[in-house]
């Protein structure tokens, strides 16, 4: 059974083909990053106006790819929310037209769901994929970890599930892409902290954790204690501009508040998965959303004796194949079937 996987949340417009909700078949990203970097984030109008230019090209690649076409695919599967309103218009109006026009199954799914079932992929004929090659059980405990979201959330089955804990405040990702921009990084901050962090020592500067819920998170106390760190570095007060700072700080001081911010940020979310399997001994534990792909997290992750399902590397970020497993099972347990005729976009959407 095929299932297409159509995802415009942000500013990546994605497509791809997965297979009995375990093959992963095409994956296909442009993004519009490139455009934004320069505004230091991502601008709605342009990302909305990007997806129009991408989003049929992208479709037709992936089906491609796949060495398929849409009279082979069982269903369709879209990213109905949360996200950037205009983005999220452009995939769900896409989608519906094909299911109108081809007289398909519509799906209308959740992103940030979506990202946990990248970890349902056990194996592709792609090349430059690596998958465990089983899929995970249940219960799972999943470790959500994205721009806009910081999750601990216990599957007791697919779709029956409880959220352990949230982000009350700003999300990793976040303070990840604010921390960089604090140290005259270009934006996404998460994967040049992560490759600046490797030169830095993480022990240099201690950061303050957290002390929220049993599973909640809080980063809003970290990014403005890092923003103190840097201002107290070069001997000024808490007057100071972020934006002068870059300017300021030597490559190695940057270096190693990259590496102690990376260390804490990643510390706080492992503490909290490691009290969590105690509590609750799940089968299997995964990590999910841009942050996954995170280096630091992963060895964290391996040296806490966890043993944690991650991604691939290029199915952390936003894609297609994540919307697309999630599909299936939407299809397989006939869970969120959506109204081609009517389906809404939800930018606000929670899990
Ligand atoms: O899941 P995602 O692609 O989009 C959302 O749904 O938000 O996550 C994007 C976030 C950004 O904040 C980005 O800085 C972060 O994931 N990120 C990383 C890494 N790669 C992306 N953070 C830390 N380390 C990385 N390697
Ligand atoms: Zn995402």
């Amino acid at each position: 059974m095929k299932i297409i996987g159509i995802e415009t949340s942000c500013d990546e417009t994605a497509a791809s083909i997965v297979e009995d909700g375990t093959t992963l078949l095409s994956n296909v990203v442009a993004s519009s990053m490139e455009i934004h970097a320069k505004y230091g984030g991502v601008v709605p109008e342009i990302a909305a106006r990007s997806h129009i230019e991408a989003i049929m090209p992208v479709i037709d690649e992936a089906l491609v790819a796949a060495n398929t076409s849409l009279s082979d695919i069982d269903a369709i599967a879209v990213t109905k929310g949360a996200g950037l309103g205009g983005s999220l218009l452009i995939g769900v109006m896409a989608a519906r037209t094909i299911a109108i026009t081809s007289n398909k199954p519509l799906y209308g799914v959740n992103h940030v769901e979506g990202h946990v079932y990248a970890n349902f992929l056990t194996n592709s004929p792609l090349k430059g994929y690596s998958f465990t090659g089983s899929q995970p059980t249940f219960p799972m405990l999943a470790i959500i970890l994205s721009g806009k979201h910081t999750q601990l959330v216990l599957f007791k089955n697919h779709f029956d599930y409880e959220i352990l804990g949230i982000a009350t405040d700003d999300a990793v990702g976040e303070a990840f892409d604010k921390v960089a921009k604090m140290l005259g990084l270009p934006y996404p901050g998460g994967p040049v902290i992560g490759q600046l962090a490797l030169k830095g020592n993480k022990t240099a500067y201690p950061l303050p954790y957290a002390n929220v819920g049993t599973y909640d998170f809080s980063y809003s106390g970290l990014k403005t204690a890092v923003l103190r760190l840097c201002q107290s570095l070069i001997g000024e007060n808490h007057t100071f501009p972020s934006t002068k700072l870059s300017e300021r700080l030597n490559e190695a001081q940057k270096a190693d508040i990259a590496a102690s911010f990376e260390y804490t940020a990643i510390k706080t979310i492992v503490d909290k998965v490691k009290k969590a399997n105690l509590q609750y001994s799940p089968a299997s534990i995964v990590v999910a959303g841009g942050v996954a792909a995170n280096q630091e997290l992963r060895r964290q992750l391996l040296n806490s004796g966890l043993h944690v399902n991650a991604p691939d590397l290029k199915l952390c970020t936003d894609n297609g194949a994540m919307i697309a497993t999630l599909g299936y099972y939407c299809h397989i347990n006939g869970v969120h079937k959506a109204d081609p005729f009517s389906l809404d976009i939800v930018p606000n959407l929670a899990m």
